[in-house]
């Protein structure tokens, strides 16, 4: 049986070493920069989960891109969405025209990603795409295509890496998956 103190005390799996992280990056970025060539691509990540990331990922790629970020509220403190989706940053550039790609730290049942291309797609990007570090198969309600994905999970709710829990554990530099 639990005692109290196991009950209390979260416990932090191992899903990604910091060595296997920046191997699912060098690969993706590969793919990114062939695909963007001679393009103008804008990066936008979306704060504050993807700025671990975003700050990792734009070191990688052989191309020049821009960079900005917008910030959505969904989840509150717990650890499912709320469904309900709220723009609380703006992108500071325009982005009509230009060659978007969405930055997310992971996308588990859609609706931030969909909401986000919905928003963005209605300022008329020359073309919009979308890239998370974790692809969360688990509670997928949107149908949305995830064009670059550096790991899939099923299921769990995963930390570090930029990845909270209530705001913890976005400094850890692998990722975990939490078990309260
Ligand atoms: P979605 O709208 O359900 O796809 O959730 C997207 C957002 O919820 C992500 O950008 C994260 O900020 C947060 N989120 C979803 N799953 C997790 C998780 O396992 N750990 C930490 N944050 C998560
Ligand atoms: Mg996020």
């Amino acid at each position: 049986m639990n005692t109290r103190s196991d009950r209390i005390m979260p416990e932090l799996i191992p899903v990604l070493t910091r060595e296997e992280i920046k191997e699912r990056i060098a690969g993706v970025a590969v793919q990114i920069s062939q695909d963007y060539e001679n393009r103008e691509l804008v990066l936008v990540g979306v704060l504050k989960g993807a700025f671990v990331f975003l700050s990792d990922l734009i070191r990688h790629l052989t191309i020049p891109v821009q960079l900005d970020f917008v910030s959505v509220t969904s989840y509150g403190s717990g650890t499912s969405s709320t469904g309900e989706i709220r723009l609380t940053k703006d992108l500071s550039m325009d982005v009509s025209d230009k060659d978007i790609l969405i930055v997310e730290d992971i996308v588990d049942s859609g609706l931030t990603l969909q909401w986000l291309s919905e928003y963005i797609g209605s300022l008329k990007p020359k073309s919009l795409k979308t890239c998370t570090f974790i692809d969360k198969r688990e509670r997928r309600e949107e149908q949305i295509s995830v064009d670059y994905a550096c790991h899939t999970v099923e299921e769990g709710f995963l930390v570090g890496y930029g990845l909270d829990y209530a705001e913890d554990y976005r400094y850890l530099p692998g990722i975990y998956h939490l078990k309260l």
